[in-house]
């Protein structure tokens, strides 16, 4: 096991363009690490430097101790599983998962005590005989995991492995390899842009953007204290609002309604600033006729035309168009463009409780959590009221979390045979 650490970290690729711009990034040992960004951020031009497959234009990158910019990826000893992993069609699921043992000439029954060892954290046993045809795609997927776990490999690397699964078995095996993970302790750097996968399976989140990196922190640092405008409109489903304003005293002006600032840090926040942007929670929304008379008081009210409704069961969306000058209009649509996201008119999405009987068509009061809104610069996208000291909190929360977490697995492992080989 080995940490990986990436400093300043460049890719060019033959036309110039840094795929990779200046990345430093710390993956501490035993950490589930996930990147994650829109389509051509770089993620897989990152993990293929972290492997070897893929030369380094400049910076350093380390595992462990060890300087490997110019070493060999074979020599690296790290394991990796691609989007689309291919299988040994005319090979038993036992000789899939021992190739990488046989390639490196390890004894043959050191490569069946492995094997078999693999193959029962992946319950695998019963299928070895068989050929990979033969099997579901989850059990395939699996095959693929063992073969990159079955080596002794000091971190895994994962470039959307279950991309191209249905979304049922992509939920099943996501919960199979946080609790793999968590189990062996090896240090990993997985790829999606799924956001729920980034969201539930790694300790900590490095979210990329054209080839820059953005922010990293625990999940939950990005989706409450989201260093920029990206970073708060990436992390999130259905996204953060975005509500162009001007500060008038301690009232923020939307084109929604008046947003009173209880507090006064983020009125200060605003400084000269002529216009900001308001960033509120889809679920930072209430049907104000739903809130009692107290609650209503600690946020403010809005009144607004429902243009569309989606009733979920569980929740009840609802969607509200307003106008925005032209030039932030732009700027927000070409951030939604960025973002992936088919949200292209501007409008706010509010996640009401599903007993609401808000209806399209019908003039409503939405009360929203002031307490909860972050504010944006329009032009550098920064977070004006990112506030450091729960930064920090946060930070200390997910460490502690995290080693409560590994302590209960190592007590819970003691019961069972080693897993480690050797
Ligand atoms: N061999 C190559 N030559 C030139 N440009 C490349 C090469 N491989 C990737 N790129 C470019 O580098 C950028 C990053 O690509 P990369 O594959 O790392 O993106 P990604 O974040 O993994 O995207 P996706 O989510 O679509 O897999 C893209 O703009 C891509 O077009
Ligand atoms: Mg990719």
């Amino acid at each position: 096991m080995a940490a990986i650490t990436m400093t300043n970290i460049v890719k060019r690729y033959g036309d110039g363009f840094p795929a990779v711009n200046d990345v430093s990034l710390a993956v501490q040992d035993g950490e589930f690490m996930i990147l994650v960004g829109p389509s051509g951020c770089g993620k897989s031009t990152l993990l293929r430097m972290i492997v070897g497959l893929e030369d380094i234009t400049a910076g350093e990158m380390r595992i462990g101790d060890r300087l490997v910019n110019t070493v060999a990826p074979r020599q690296r000893n790290l394991s990796m599983v691609f989007q689309n992993y291919a299988l040994y069609p005319h090979l038993t699921v036992f000789e899939n998962i021992a190739f990488p043992l046989r390639l490196a000439k390890v004894p043959g029954d050191e490569v069946d005590r492995r094997v078999r060892q693999t193959a029962e954290l992946l319950e695998l046993t019963e299928h070895l005989d068989r050929k990979p045809a033969n099997l579901s795609g989850g059990q395939r997927q699996r095959v693929a995991m063992g073969r990159a776990i079955v080596r002794d490999a000091d971190a895994f690397l994962f470039d959307e492995p279950l991309s191209n699964l249905d979304a049922k078995l992509r939920g099943q095996m996501r919960t199979e390899i946080s609790r793999l993970q968590r189990r062996l302790g090896v240090t990993t750097v997985y790829v999606t842009h799924d956001q729920t996968e980034a969201m539930t399976l790694g300790d900590r989140v490095a979210v990329l953007r054209k080839g820059e990196l953005q922010q990293v922190g625990s999940p939950r640092e990005l989706y409450e204290q989201p260093a920029n405008l990206f970073v708060a409109g990436f992390i999130g489903s259905p996204s953060m609002n975005f509500l162009p304003a001007t500060l008038e005293g301690a009232d923020l002006r939307t084109p929604l309604g008046d947003l009173r600032l209880d507090d006064r840090r983020k009125v200060d926040a605003v400084g000269e600033r002529s216009v900001v942007l308001v960033g509120v929670r889809p679920e930072h929304f209430e049907d104000a006729s739903l809130v009692s008379e107290e609650k209503r008081a600690r946020g403010a009210v809005l009144r607004a035309r429902v243009d569309v409704t989606e009733w979920l069961g569980n929740e009840l969306y609802a969607y509200v168009p307003y106008e925005a000058p032209p030039d932030l209009a732009t700027r927000l649509r070409d951030l939604s463009q960025e973002l992936d996201s088919d949200q292209l008119r501007t409008q706010a999405v509010v996640a009401l409780d599903p007993s609401s009987r808000v209806h399209a068509g019908q003039d409503v009061e939405l009360w929203v959590n002031t307490a909860r809104l972050h504010l944006f610069d329009p032009s550098t996208g920064e977070n004006l009221t990112r506030d450091e000291e729960e930064v920090a909190a946060l930070a200390e929360q997910a460490d502690a979390a995290r080693e409560a977490q590994r302590a209960a697995q190592r007590t819970a492992t003691q019961e069972v045979p080693p897993v480690e080989p050797d």
